[in-house]
């Protein structure tokens, strides 16, 4: 097939600047499956295009045909994972919906900050964290309620496929546009403001930072830790996913999610499949494992 087959061309093609055809579309669509269960529609092929562009410019290829082969061969291994990092969405915000955080205040957080206070253990996950302002929305919600929290065997974890927006997360450096959901007070206590010449930038502060450890993991392999965890977060994630492989990925979470433990997921998701008989809804795409 021709370039003329892919939908909507991006200006670039109509150039003829790089070659793209529809088999190019699929054979990255594919590769992005395999790696990470992530379903490309073919109405996502200008996305395509127009992400990937510049990785072609960069390496002086013509065609998506020579990238495809590259990213295949054995030398390809690294602008594998550039182009995964491309064509994966890392959009997130402090307190995104925001139900969530009131439900883990209200809800969830009260008896785990009690059972921390007794030595417990107590492990919360964010599975496909982005550059991590879900898993601070989360640590800041919990030392507004016990601010000893770094006291108590309460850990948190952030993780996602790609390394790029974990070294964000580590860093915990935001602009100041990304702050909006932040309230005045959460902002001067959890956050260090650093002046720049047009606008501040805050980053958040160690105190916070020490409690969240940021790793790589992939949804769409077996996951290398057991648990158990008293939440999951994984919101705005599986909604990328083929339907096996989300499945697949509920009943993994429902594996390490400890018996009463709490899922959250984003507002477009649903648990479905096998472990829709375990992880009750509880409220608005919040779910409970029985037992
Ligand atoms: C749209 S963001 C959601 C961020 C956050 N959970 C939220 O709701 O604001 C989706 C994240 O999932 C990650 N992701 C996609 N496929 C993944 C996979 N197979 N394993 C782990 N993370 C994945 C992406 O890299 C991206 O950072």
């Amino acid at each position: 097939m021709t370039s003329a087959a892919v939908q909507t061309p991006s200006p670039q093609q109509g150039n003829g600047e790089l070659q793209y055809t529809d088999a190019d579309f699929r054979r990255i669509a594919a590769i992005l499956m395999e790696d990470a269960g992530i379903a490309l529609p073919a109405s996502k092929s200008p996305l395509v295009y127009s992400r990937l562009a510049k990785r072609l410019r960069a390496l002086r290829l013509k065609s998506f045909k020579e990238y495809c082969n590259f990213v295949q061969s054995d030398e390809g291994t690294s602008e594998r994972r550039e182009m995964m990092t491309a064509l994966t969405t890392n959009v997130t915000h402090f307190f995104r919906e925001p139900h969530h955080y009131e439900e883990l205040k209200t809800r969830v957080a009260p008896s785990l900050l009690e059972r921390a206070r007794r030595g417990e253990r107590i492990r919360i996950w964010s599975a496909g964290s982005s550059t991590g302002q879900e898993i601070y929305s989360v640590a800041m919600t919990l030392l507004d309620m016990e601010p000893e929290l770094a006291k108590y065997d309460f850990k948190l974890l952030a993780t996602d496929i790609d390394p790029k927006v974990l070294e964000k997360g580590r860093e915990g450096l935001y602009s100041n546009a990304v702050m909006a959901n932040v309230s005045d007070a959460f902002r001067s206590r959890f956050f260090k403001k650093i002046d720049g010449p047009i606008e501040p930038s805050w980053q958040i502060r160690p105190e916070v930072r020490s409690l969240v450890s940021f790793k790589e993991l992939n949804l769409h392999r077996p996951f290398p830790m057991r648990g158990p965890f008293d939440v999951i977060f994984c919101r705005n994630v599986v909604i990328y996913f083929e339907k096996s492989m989300e499945e697949a990925v509920w009943s993994r979470f429902n594996t390490v999610l400890a018996p009463g433990g709490y899922l959250f997921v984003g507002h477009s998701e649903r648990v479905s499949g096998p472990a829709a008989n375990t992880l009750r809804t509880c409220g608005v795409t919040a779910y409970k494992k029985q037992g």
